[in-house]
């Protein structure tokens, strides 16, 4: 399938500034060119704009930058609808995880029934009233289960957008006690560190994607740099020791390409301020790779 890339320059949904330079970063670390070589056809749509934090009012501590936050996921989710609607594979950005509600909501318009696969040390499935810091990145995943702020909720016009037994969190070791008491009452998947650990990831990988790929139309993946340990990604807003290493994210990714599966991705949370000479932007061009095809030999 020909790829469009779309770039989120959010950091609107964390605490910490410099995640808005991540979809330049990644672009710089050569992700058109390698996409080309590979023998995909692919456009860049550029990106969505974004106020800048000193110039929005922060509103609810709960829910901070709530109305910016829902405005321009509104906007992702109509670019990425779009891309939908012309046949191709939306490649999205970011950016901080907040805008995974735009870019699902996009998707979800025409994928009535997918799988998600959420690669996160953490679950991101806080709502404002469990959330211990209000910022709207720890809470797209909840959103897009149709749980959160209606103004969240509702962005594209429908909610909710997946659905909990299709969804598969991998790599987590990092969840707050809502976030837990989410994943027993609605039966996520969750892939620990210690599953990771235990019976590796190539087993992980593949009960994941059999849970994804059964009876749905469609699996997105949605990448947070975080869930790669901080050695192989330093650069992002909320690192968590003890993460999936460089080698089994690689693997991670190469067995979503041999099980053809994916018809959507995002890459979020590249922190240029926070990295070292561009690590992990670099990082998430190599796992775009494996996600396409990339082989050795
Ligand atoms: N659970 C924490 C919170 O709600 C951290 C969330 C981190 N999320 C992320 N997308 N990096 O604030
Ligand atoms: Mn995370
Ligand atoms: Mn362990
Ligand atoms: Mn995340």
């Amino acid at each position: 399938k020909p790829i469009s890339i779309v770039g989120m320059p959010s950091d609107l949904g964390q605490g910490r500034r410099g995640v808005d330079m991540g979809p330049s970063a990644i672009r710089y670390a050569s992700a058109q060119s390698l996409i080309k070589r590979l023998g995909y056809e692919v456009e860049d749509l550029g990106d969505i704009a974004i106020p800048s934090p000193e110039s929005i009012d922060m509103g609810s501590s709960s829910l901070k930058y709530l109305s910016a936050i829902k405005q321009v996921n509104e906007q992702l989710a109509g670019v990425v609808s779009d891309v939908v609607e012309r046949g191709r594979f939306p490649l999205v950005l970011g950016g901080d995880h907040s805008m995974a509600i735009g870019t699902i909501a996009g998707i979800a318009k025409h994928h009535k029934n997918m799988g998600v696969i959420w690669f996160d040390a953490h679950g991101d499935l806080n709502t404002g009233e469990t959330s211990p810091s209000g910022n709207i990145h720890g809470m797209s995943l909840a959103v897009s289960l149709g749980i959160g702020h209606p103004d969240l909720v509702n962005i594209g016009g429908f909610a909710p957008k997946i659905n909990p037994e299709k969804t598969v969190i991998v790599g987590a070791r990092e969840l707050d006690l809502g976030e837990r008491e989410l994943i027993k009452n609605l039966g996520i998947k969750v892939y620990s560190m210690h599953d990771i650990d235990r019976i590796g990831m190539a087993q992980v990988m593949e009960e994941a994607i059999s849970i994804v790929s059964q009876d749905t139309d469609g699996v997105h993946l949605s990448l947070d740099l975080d869930g790669l340990d901080p050695k192989d990604a330093p650069g992002v807003g909320t690192p968590v020791p003890g993460g999936i290493s460089y080698r089994e994210s690689h693997l991670a990714l190469e067995m979503l390409a041999e099980a053809n599966i994916l018809t959507s991705a995002e890459f979020v949370e590249v922190n240029p301020i926070l990295d070292r000479e561009n690590q992990t932007a670099k990082v998430a061009v190599a796992l775009m790779g494996s996600m396409l095809g990339q082989t050795v030999i």
